[in-house]
Parts: C-alpha cells; sequence; structure tokens
C-alpha cells in the first residue's frame, strides 16, 4: 500500500519481497554513520552478519509483530522505519518507540529520512501513543541534529551503555510528546 509520494520517494509499508533489501540499507547506513564511533572491525564485520539480518526482518514482516515503513526511490529500497509499542522495561503506559530510522548513505540529507519520520509519527498519534522514545548512539551528529529538529529532547538519565558481542554502545533516550 503507497503512503506518500512527493517527488522525493515513495513511502510504503514492507513486504516480505523487501527483507533483503532492508538488511542491506541497514549494514550499509551503520558502517557510514558509525564510523569513528564503532570498531571498524566490528563495522566490516556486520557484512557477514547480513543473512541472519535478512531472516529476522523477514520474520519481523511476516508476523506483522513491528510496522516497518520502506522509503523507495526510482524502484530502489533507500531507507526504512520501524516502530511500536516501547521495549523498554521503565516506559510508561502510552509510550511509542522508533525502533529503526535508516536510509542509505546516498540517500541522506534529501528530505527522506523526513518523510519516513513523518508517517510513523502519524501512525504512532493514530494509535494512541501519547509520547514515543528513541535510543540513538551518543556522538552520532548527523542523526542527533535531525531528531533534535524533529522535537526530541534527551531524557534526563537516560544514558546507558549497551554491549554486545564485546563491544560497546554509549546510547540516550531522547522523548518527543505526541499529544
Ligand atoms: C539520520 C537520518 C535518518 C536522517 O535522514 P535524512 O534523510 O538524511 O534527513 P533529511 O534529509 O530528512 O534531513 C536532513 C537534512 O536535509 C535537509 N533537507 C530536508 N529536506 C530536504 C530536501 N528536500 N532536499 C535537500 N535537503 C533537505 C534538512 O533540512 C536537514 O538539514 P540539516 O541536517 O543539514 O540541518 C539519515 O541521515 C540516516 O539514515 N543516518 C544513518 C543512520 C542513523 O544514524 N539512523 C539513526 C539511528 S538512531
Amino acid at each position: 500500500m503507497t503512503e506518500s509520494t512527493n517527488g522525493r520517494a515513495l513511502i510504503r509499508q514492507a513486504s516480505a519481497a523487501d527483507a533483503r533489501a532492508l538488511a542491506e540499507v541497514h549494514v550499509l547506513s551503520w558502517q557510514a554513520a558509525y564510523r569513528g564511533l564503532l570498531a571498524d572491525s566490528y563495522l566490516a564485520g556486520l557484512a557477514s552478519d547480513l543473512e541472519r539480518r535478512v531472516a529476522f526482518l523477514d520474520q519481523a514482516i511476516r508476523s506483522g509483530g513491528r510496522d516497518i515503513r520502506v522509503a523507495e526511490l526510482d524502484g530502489a529500497v533507500v531507507g526504512w522505519s520501524s516502530f511500536g509499542r516501547s521495549r523498554d522495561e521503565d516506559a510508561l503506559a502510552g509510550t511509542g518507540e522508533l525502533y529503526s530510522l535508516y536510509l542509505a548513505p546516498q540517500a541522506w540529507s534529501r528530505g527522506i529520512g523526513r518523510d519516513l519520520w513523518q508517517c510513523s509519527r502519524q501512525h504512532l498519534h493514530a494509535a494512541g501513543f501519547l509520547r514515543v522514545t528513541l535510543w540513538a548512539l551518543d556522538g552520532n551528529q548527523r542523526a542527533l541534529r535531525f531528531y533534535r529538529a524533529a522535537g526530541f529532547r534527551p531524557e534526563r538519565q537516560g544514558s546507558r551503555v549497551f554491549e554486545e558481542g564485546g563491544t560497546a554502545f554509549p546510547v540516550t533516550r531522547y522523548q518527543l510528546r505526541l499529544a
């Protein structure tokens, strides 16, 4: 189902056929955005993890467990977002979460991230969520500038360090009121 098209990108719901393209965008986006923030060896290793991501996304799309929107430009998937109920144990009732927002580097700074976010925001609002949170890697200046411009603010005491496979991810939770 097409949700919006504005001359920049077409925003639509993900289908299972998109799983591989979504995983590829995810990896390319991380490798470009997190260069200098995470170890080069970790970022290079993401490519060998591609099939696991494809399988995860395929299952997520088929199960309908989370909302996923895709940005398509000239027939190619260039970005995606996913969102739903907050996964955080300490979340208040009525808290939604933007789980992911990733664009392939060649699609950055063309307003496509904003379109994906606007679509995600509308759906979260329509679903009755009062606020939305997201976790962002500290130092990811492009994303932090983007979220700040969208109205997100860091939460007081919202900083954590997640650990995965020996890599530390210093992150901060940001919040925006929808109501
Ligand atoms: C962060 C991210 C999602 C933002 O998406 P984006 O498409 O680059 O953002 P937008 O183009 O909508 O807005 C960014 C800039 O483009 C400008 N812009 C907006 N519409 C535009 C248009 N039609 N043409 C040109 N520029 C435009 C905005 O004013 C903004 O300017 P600024 O950042 O220089 O102040 C994207 O860069 C990305 O995927 N980054 C890597 C992954 C990542 O870090 N994700 C977040 C994880 S928490």
